[in-house]
């Protein structure tokens, strides 16, 4: 928030009434086109080609994972959708309208970023006026400020350090209080740019809960990441980057468990499609061990194991 908050206030009071969210949080728009890349090129001012002729389109409550090597354009890609960066050529579109109508301050109120680097996103003297700084931009009033406040500390196990300043949190913290500050303002669309890096087992479970609660609510999320072990068992739609490019675009099955196409974008797929490799399992990637394990035994024994849910 740090890059977008100097000019938030303003303009983010006025967001909570205009058309273009209000018409997106109803229902029956659920098949609405809520991101749209059209034929993006985007050069740093240094010259470097970060994106080449990304088309794109993701719809209302989607679950998108960006991947792809140092460097491949995936934090530039996603830069685009809350308006930070603005296309060189070619058009991104939000909400049905083109980001370079609005700011960046403008757009966050509905597009929530998780930035790569938490000390990008962390200013305040402290935890609480962290989690406060947006929701007070945002209009929010004084008692659901205290809800949110409550809510994120609590859910994030932050409590403790609600006095302390930011920049003296470990890694691992401060990128769970960026994902907390974030989720505390309830964006349309959440985009974590690596949300796994440095946190433990129990966050991470953590982290994958969350998503696919607010997927529940029908929040569209985008998750950028080198993790694909994170992102396997939620079976998201799987962008694969390369050289600013768009290189392959489908389901975790069809992208991540189709080595072929993962060599492209040098990405090792996750260990239970190489498990399945190694079985001789013809196109059959099992979400998670206790898939593997049925799966295992009922080829051994030549008997149905039950699904977990029907026991
Ligand atoms: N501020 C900048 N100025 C100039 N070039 C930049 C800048 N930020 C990124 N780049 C370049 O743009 C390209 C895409 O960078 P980007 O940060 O989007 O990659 P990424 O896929 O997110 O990589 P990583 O996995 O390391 O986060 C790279 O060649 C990078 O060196
Ligand atoms: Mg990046």
């Amino acid at each position: 928030m740090g890059e977008d908050s100097t000019t938030a206030e303003h303009e983010v009071k006025s967001s909570a009434s205009t058309t273009i969210f209000s018409t997106f949080g109803k229902k029956d728009t659920k098949e609405i086109e809520i991101v749209k890349f059209d034929s993006v090129d985007y050069s740093h001012p240094s010259g470097v080609a970060a994106l080449v002729n990304v088309s794109l389109s993701i719809t209302r409550g989607e679950f998108v994972a960006v991947l792809g090597t140092n460097g491949a354009g995936k934090s530039t890609l996603v830069r685009h959708i809350n308006g930070l960066l603005k296309p060189t050529h070619g058009t991104v579109s939000v909400f049905g309208e083109s980001t370079r109508e609005r700011t960046s301050a403008f757009l966050s109120r509905g597009v929530g970023m998780v930035f790569q680097n938490a000390n990008n996103q962390l200013f305040a003297q402290t935890v609480r006026q962290e989690l406060e700084f947006a929701l007070k931009n945002f209009g929010f009033d004084r008692q659901t400020i205290q809800d949110r406040v409550e809510w994120a500390l609590n859910t994030f196990s932050l409590k403790e350090y609600v006095d302390k300043p930011p920049m003296e949190l470990s890694g691992g913290e401060k990128k769970r209080l960026c994902i907390a500050l974030v989720l505390a303002w309830d964006p349309e669309i959440l985009i974590l740019d690596e949300p796994t890096v440095g946190q433990d087992y129990e966050q991470k479970a953590l982290l994958g809960q969350i998503i696919m609660k607010l997927l529940g609510e029908g929040k569209t999320v985008m998750v950028v990441t080198h993790d694909v072990e994170f992102i396997w068992p939620l079976q998201p739609r799987v962008i694969l980057m390369s050289q600013g490019r768009i290189i392959a675009d489908g389901s975790s099955q069809e992208i991540l468990g189709n080595p072929a196409v993962l060599s492209k974008g040098d990405v090792l797929p996750p260990q239970l499609v190489e498990l399945s490799r190694l079985l001789g399992w013809k196109n059959y990637y099992p979400k998670d061990v206790f898939e593997a394990e049925s799966r295992i035994i009922e080829q051994r024994y030549n008997i149905r194991v039950p699904d977990r849910k029907e026991t």
